[in-house]
């Protein structure tokens, strides 16, 4: 008999069975009688809504098994760069489900409500202390929100002082969301290059800054994992003419508890709470992408914005005559703020220090791992995170793309591809702290290996994945026409 597997691989309306149910719900008590009977006929359905009938098992294997083909980190390893997909304690989804917690209508009474307070409030605090910035909202609800947020800050610091810039500086080096970013807003991007050693230096600002550019806008350590370390200067020629300092904080997972960005001239940041404090990401959201400003800008921040009363409650003010106004319906992604408090509270202060140092550790292991086989292009102390670049293998008629697709074969995530854009063929690979030893010598053994394939047979590479239950997608396609209905 020929081995099958019990997964037959159909929808789960294919495998509906008239009568089969997964439930059993109790019977209708009268008050809750009433309250149907009270909806308007015009709104009840006519008859049953086309759902699959299946029992529980069926349903639990059915989701159980789509969840194993996908990739993702409770499967492998997923270096994904920029992205920071590490481990994601489960112990912070046991905090978000908590009753008290989810069961919670964001319109709830204050006295229902004044634990989430504390909880947001709590978290603030730790973000303050983590970034040195004394203003901070949580309401943004992804990165590029926060950006949002903080360049709408910016255009109103302006106005009030009565000026109108319109240009923002970024490196080359910038992740995509920042131009986007400027340029929503209407603002200009005034790229810079990065040096040879991959950062920005002063005298390339100094170049470009005069007083109709409102700001500079980096993030640090940059998209090549490197250090920036000429902040201090650059901060001093942006102020000098007036203009004010955002960092992108999306790549704070290498500075916990080393580098602050408040103490070093940057105005202000946001944080992606999703990836340095783990919440489950990825394929669009959910996210949180909280802003901390310095003192002077704290008046700019969302409304509604937590604050305390002269008798030290916490309460929501909505009276913010300076605020740039509300991003968010409600308060942010709740549960990334409660995962992302849990997740501190779960470290401590020497922890998260320790996290930013394995995963700095981590980066610059593989890093050495890798660049005889795979070309280096800033051959410089990383951080958190390292480019390399595929421009040997693309001579032998091997792209990234090619490579990344035969890592599916063994388990790995691809790490990003031809990002930054300054790097020809690029692999940015994050390894994140929560990764062994062994996981990272197995990652370094299959990408050595796959370069020896590319010298022996290159064919497996630019024909792979070929163990995955799918094998090259249209990827454009994918996205562009979507089809996630189903028609019988
Ligand atoms: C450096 C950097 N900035 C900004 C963002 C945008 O964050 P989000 O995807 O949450 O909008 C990312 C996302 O990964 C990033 O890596």
């Amino acid at each position: 008999m020929k081995p099958r597997s019990f997964d037959d691989g159909k929808l789960i309306y294919d495998k509906s069975k008239s009568g089969r149910t997964g439930y059993t719900l109790p019977a209708l008590l009268s008050g809750e009688k009433e309250i149907l009977a009270a909806i308007p006929a015009e709104f009840r359905r006519t008859n049953d809504a086309k759902l699959p009938e299946v029992t529980e098992p069926t349903a639990m294997r059915h989701f159980v098994n789509l969840s194993v083909k996908n990739h993702h980190i409770d499967r492998g390893f997923y270096p994904l760069g920029s992205c920071t997909m590490k481990y994601n304690p489960k112990v912070n989804d046991v905090a978000a489900s908590m009753a008290g917690i989810k069961d919670q209508h964001p319109l709830s009474p204050k006295s229902a409500t004044i634990g989430l307070l504390k909880i947001m409030w709590g978290l603030s605090e730790f973000l303050r202390e983590i970034s040195g910035f004394a203003g901070m909202s949580l309401q943004p609800v992804a990165g590029a929100a926060g950006e949002f947020a903080g360049l709408l800050i910016m255009r109103r610091y302006f106005q009030s002082r009565g000026e109108k810039r319109t240009k923002i500086i970024i490196p080359d080096s910038a992740h995509g969301t920042n131009p986007a970013t400027v340029a929503s807003l209407g603002f200009t991007t005034v790229q810079i290059p990065s040096n040879e050693k991959g950062v920005i230096s002063p005298a390339a600002v100094a170049a470009v800054m005069d007083d109709n550019v409102a700001g500079l806008m980096t993030t640090n350590p940059n998209t090549l994992g490197i250090f920036e370390t000429h902040v201090k200067e650059i901060a001093a020629i942006v102020h000098s003419k007036g203009g004010l300092m955002y960092m992108d904080g999306a790549n704070l997972n290498a500075n916990m508890g080393i580098f602050r960005p408040g103490d070093v001239g940057f105005d202000m940041m946001h944080f992606n709470l999703h990836k340095t404090f783990s919440t489950p990401h990825g394929g669009g959201g959910p996210g949180a992408g909280a802003i901390g400003v310095t003192a002077e800008l704290e008046k700019y921040l969302p409304f509604p914005h937590l604050e305390k009363d002269s008798g030290g409650n916490l309460f929501m003010n909505f009276e913010r005559p300076d605020s740039i106004g509300r991003l968010h319906s409600f308060y942010g992604n709740f549960g990334n703020i409660v995962r992302a408090y849990a997740y501190i509270l779960s470290h401590g202060g020497k922890g998260l220090k320790r996290v930013s140092e394995n995963a700095v550790l981590n980066a610059n292991y593989l890093k050495v791992l890798l660049k005889d086989v795979y070309e280096l292009p800033y051959d410089v102390h990383c951080m958190h995170e390292f480019v390399i670049s595929g421009k040997r293998q693309k001579k032998k008629g091997v792209k990234t793309y090619d490579i990344s697709k035969r890592l599916l074969d063994f388990g790995v995530h691809s790490p990003t591809n031809y990002f930054p854009l300054i790097v020809p063929e690029a692999m940015m690979i994050e390894p994140t702290e929560t990764e062994s030893k062994e996981t990272l010598d197995y990652f370094a053994e299959t990408m050595l290996g796959i370069a020896k394939e590319i010298d022996e047979s290159p064919e497996t590479v630019t024909t792979a994945p070929h163990t995955t239950p799918v094998r090259r997608l249209d990827e454009v396609a994918a996205v562009r026409n979507l089809d996630v209905a189903y028609i019988e």
